[in-house]
């Protein structure tokens, strides 16, 4: 009895520190970052959004200071500059930290799917907060053909509309 209680927690911890170790780190903002800003330069080509949000805690507290890290590809899919696509190093990227009321906002294009792929277009988020686990997950946008009813219940995408040029997004920390 007592050898099976060792080896189940062996077998236990081992599965926890693999786990750990296939995550990658959260990409982590200054602490002076602001609650505002742009992942594209001007005159970016694509279609302008402006995104918008709150970061919260599980008991609809806003969360001020959290770091958020968003990338995404350029119009045609690309997360360098055509062909390169590397989404370790993107060209289109922000990091901001919420305000006081937890509040973040930036501006930019309408991302593309990548080229010749299924993958519906989207925005990737690293969001942390000290205490709190990381969320990170994507939205894509409501209404594309490659969105699937997986991603509707799947917490590593958040699908969501765009009204008038506009997407919001509520960040929940755990
Ligand atoms: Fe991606």
């Amino acid at each position: 009895m007592r050898r099976t209680c060792i080896r189940l927690a062996f077998v236990i911890l081992c599965a926890c520190a693999g786990s750990a170790a296939a995550q990658s780190p959260i990409h982590e903002a200054p602490p002076s970052a602001p609650s505002t800003g742009r992942v594209v330069p001007r005159g970016e080509p694509g279609q302008a959004l402006h995104v918008s949000g709150l970061v919260v805690d599980s008991g609809g507290k806003p969360i001020a200071g959290a770091s958020l890290y968003v990338y995404q590809t350029d119009h045609e899919g690309y997360y360098g500059v055509k062909p390169a696509s590397d989404n370790r190093n993107p060209r289109l990227k922000v990091f901001l930290r919420s305000d006081a009321q937890g509040a973040w906002s930036f501006d930019t294009i309408k991302p593309g799917a990548y080229p010749g792929g299924q993958v519906p277009a989207h925005i990737h988020f690293e969001v942390s907060a000290p205490g709190l686990a990381p969320n990170v997950f994507e939205i894509v946008f409501a209404g594309e053909p490659s969105v699937t009813s997986m991603m509707q219940t799947n917490p590593a995408f958040s699908v969501r509309p765009i009204e008038n040029g506009r997407v919001t997004e509520r960040i929940v920390l755990r």
